[in-house]
């Protein structure tokens, strides 16, 4: 990807006097991960995952909050199904847990894990909602993290034995299949900073599991092939980075870290090999003896879509080594660096606005990725797979009933979604964009205290309130129309 250019188009203009019009076949919808909504973490027959181990240890989740009951959606499934037809959704992305189909990642299904998804599958179908589903968002069954996780081989192989029992049980009715969610986070936050579920903090380990991640994929591609008969549709999704670079080093912080976050994936993916210099930048962290010959082969397989998560963009440049060094990545609160090989990056505070998380809102780092990935793979269809905010949101009450006046998550959005239509206008084939999240949720290390939903979850009543953004995106979705 060449985000190592110039961005194409700086800053955030008030996009507000728009009204543009998205195609008919444009797929709206909103998204969520097993994990962070489903709860009911200890029945029929789960098994425990990466993120129940890492959740229940004192200190890893703020305010030690877990997914034991989330939001409760196992519980609530009709409920929720209904919800999304009141919002008029086209589709509903979501993850299936592993651990509920095979409790140990390994060996039979479990009847009763697949009967949950048959019935959230066919609820959606029954409703003409389309799903979208992702194999794996970070829930590893915890059996496979003790034989070495991502770091072992072998993990890959189980994905792909997983992948044939979803597409035995699934296959003549989910047309769009999404192997892996965030593969950076899984790889460099999991084994790289430790701020995610495994919690290891070892470099040489992240790039291992780089790399297995991207062969579990190729690995289940080729496992779904013959058992997904209707109109397959085979997909990825990345957080690829929106890098910006600051000053004279900054365009050679921006290569390694575009080396790191983006083309490690991208290249196998797309291109059939590793980039050259990210072996050379990681040369003394590993030898890269774990990709085998035939590995890329099995990597690159077409991608009917490419799913693209953005949220906000990365300002870095290289430390000079002696003023107090910034480090604004987002990862700052855990001891080590995701980023192997790049010692020297700085990664700079940006100016606002910002969310809940901190992230600061630049709507234009959505339309330059889109473009960028389009003039570099021209071919490539493309889906967000997921945009959203979280804000410090509050229920009122009013003679309407109770309300979520959260017109800062609306601007969010409609901000992002013109800058897609702006994407498209110069010629990007995207195909729909599926809003995070459908409801608030559990937000990993940072637990119930960041809320992304267009739905309020109470989460002592488990009550869902629709917020204004989702009365807002009802009626983007109902005329296509940017209101
Ligand atoms: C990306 C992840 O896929 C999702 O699980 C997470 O909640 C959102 N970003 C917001 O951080």
């Amino acid at each position: 990807m060449t985000l190592t250019d110039p961005p194409v188009s700086q800053g955030s203009p008030d996009y507000r006097d728009s009204g543009l019009v998205f195609p008919e076949s444009f797929i709206f919808g909103s998204a969520t991960a097993s994990y962070q909504i489903e709860g009911a973490v200890d029945e029929d027959g789960r098994g425990p995952s990466i993120w129940d181990t890492f959740s229940h240890t004192p200190g890893l989740v703020w305010n030690g909050d877990t997914g034991d009951v989330a939001a409760d959606h196992y519980h609530r499934l009709e409920e929720d199904l209904d919800l999304m037809v009141s919002l008029g959704l086209h589709a509903y992305r979501f993850s299936i847990s592993w651990s509920r189909i095979q409790p140990t990642g390994r060996g039979p299904a479990n009847e009763a894990g697949l009967d949950f998804y048959r019935r959230l599958i066919d609820g959606l179908l029954e409703r003409d909602i389309r799903p979208i589903v992702t194999m794996y968002h970070w829930d590893l069954p915890q059996a496979l993290e003790d034989e070495g996780g991502w770091t072992n081989r072998d993990t890959a192989y189980a994905f792909a034995d997983y992948a044939t029992i979803l597409g035995e049980a699934f296959g003549d009715r989910v047309d769009t299949w999404t192997t892996l969610n965030e593969p950076w986070c899984s790889a460099y936050l999991g084994y790289g900073s430790g701020a995610h579920a495994p919690g290891r903090t070892d470099g040489a380990e992240a790039l291992t599991a780089v790399h297995h991640l991207n062969l579990a994929h190729g690995l289940a591609i080729l496992a779904l092939k013959p058992l997904v008969t209707n109109n397959p549709n085979f997909s990825i999704t990345l957080n690829l980075h929106v890098l910006r670079g600051e000053g004279e080093t900054g365009p050679e912080a921006v290569r390694q870290i575009d080396a790191l976050a983006n083309r490690v994936f991208l290249g196998p993916l797309l291109k059939g090999e590793y980039p050259a210099d990210v072996l050379e930048d990681t040369k003394a962290i590993t030898d890269w003896a774990f990709v085998l010959p035939g590995d890329t082969e099995i990597i690159q397989q077409p991608l009917d879509v490419l799913g693209v998560n953005y949220y906000s963009t990365t300002l870095v440049r290289l430390w000079d080594g002696e003023s107090d060094r910034q480090n604004a990545d987002g990862h700052k609160d855990v001891g080590a660096s995701p980023w192997p090989g790049a010692d020297r990056v700085e990664f700079l505070a940006q100016p606002g606005p910002y969310t809940e998380m901190g992230w600061n809102i630049e709507p234009a780092g959505l339309e330059d990725l889109l473009v960028a990935l389009h003039e570099e793979f021209p071919n490539q269809p493309l889906m967000v797979t997921e945009n959203g905010a979280a804000f410090a949101d509050e229920v009122v009450q009013t003679d309407d009933g109770p309300r979520v006046h959260d017109e800062a998550r609306t601007d969010y959005l409609r901000r992002h979604f013109t800058a897609a239509h702006r994407a498209m206008a110069r010629g990007v084939d995207l195909r729909g964009y599926q809003v995070w999240s459908l409801m608030d949720n559990f937000e990993w290390g940072y637990g119930y205290s960041k809320r992304f939903g267009i739905v309020h979850v109470d989460y002592d009543t488990l009550v869902r309130t629709p917020k204004d953004s989702a009365r807002w995106y009802k009626q983007l979705v109902s005329t296509r129309t940017l209101p």
